[in-house]
């Protein structure tokens, strides 16, 4: 089935549910200018000062001993203050709205789909606007975290450091969380899975909870849930999903 057929039998998909669950990862932000870390143009690929590989510097025990060498990456890879929703986060919010679809799970820590209007986000792996003192637990937003200039975040109140709200490799996911989203996907009837490689786990196990018959994968590289997937769509998601939503609603 070539693309064009795809996109519209994912409309056609998505006018027939009434709970949609979305799943998405890196690459659904790709097009908002924030680098994934797995594709031709992410982060492992790219040339970082550090000898240290992502997974390595963006872990509990690394962060503890090298602050510095953390948020120097942290604040040079992972902060994108300026990024905005591409065609993906609006229809995911628009169809949110208009009550389709019922949940966004998300491994991403960007925060755009709250930036295009989605209230409800089910953030596995925390997100970078919230910020705490491990000390006092004071909160600090990103624009705060951005204010300060030296590398590390010092808390103003009794100087202990700051540290993302993120879920650091070694770290485990929120329980809360992971059991709203097994409930959310083995409810569903139609499952978008978009931009992830479903390489880190448990995120990607979550997949599995998923009863249903309709699966739709929307990723630019193969995945190893490719064969559970009804469509499988290996193209640009901001610009599929920006397709979808004209054929959704522009209709005459
Ligand atoms: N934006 C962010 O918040 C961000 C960015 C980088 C990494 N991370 C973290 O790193 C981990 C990475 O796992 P992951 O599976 O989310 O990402 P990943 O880098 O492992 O995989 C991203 C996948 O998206 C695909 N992709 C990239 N751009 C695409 C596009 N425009 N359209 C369709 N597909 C596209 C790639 O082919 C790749 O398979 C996550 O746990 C996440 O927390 C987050
Ligand atoms: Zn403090």
């Amino acid at each position: 089935m070539e693309n064009r057929k795809k996109i519209e039998q994912l409309a056609t998909w998505i006018e027939a549910s009434d709970y949609i669950v979305f799943f998405g990862g890196a690459g659904t932000s790709t097009e908002s200018g924030i680098p994934d870390f797995r594709s031709a143009a992410g982060l492992y690929q790219s040339e970082h000062q550090s000898p240290y590989p992502p997974e390595v510097m963006l872990s509990h025990s690394f962060f503890m001993k090298h602050p510095e060498v953390f948020y120097d990456f942290y604040r040079s890879k992972m902060l994108h203050p300026h990024a905005q929703p591409n065609g993906c986060h609006r229809l995911l919010s628009r169809l949110a709205r208009e009550g389709k679809l019922k949940a966004v799970i998300t491994q991403n820590i960007d925060g755009l789909h709250q930036s295009a209007g989605c209230t409800d986000v089910l953030e596995l792996h925390g997100s970078v606007h919230r910020n705490y003192c491990m000390e006092c637990s004071r909160f600090f937003s990103l624009q705060d975290i951005l204010d300060i200039k030296e590398t590390v975040p010092r808390c103003p109140d009794c100087g202990g450091v700051i540290r993302p709200d993120v879920v650091l490799y070694e770290e485990e996911l929120d329980q809360k969380i992971l059991m709203r989203s097994i409930q959310e996907i083995s409810t569903a009837d139609l499952l978008i899975i978009g931009g992830t490689s479903l390489t880190v786990h448990p995120a990607a196990g979550l997949v599995s909870y998923f009863q249903g018959s309709k699966v739709a994968l929307l990723n630019a590289d193969p995945t190893p849930y490719d064969h559970r997937a009804g469509l499988l769509i290996a193209d640009r998601i901001g610009e599929v999903m920006t397709e979808v939503d004209k054929l959704i609603h522009t209709k005459l």
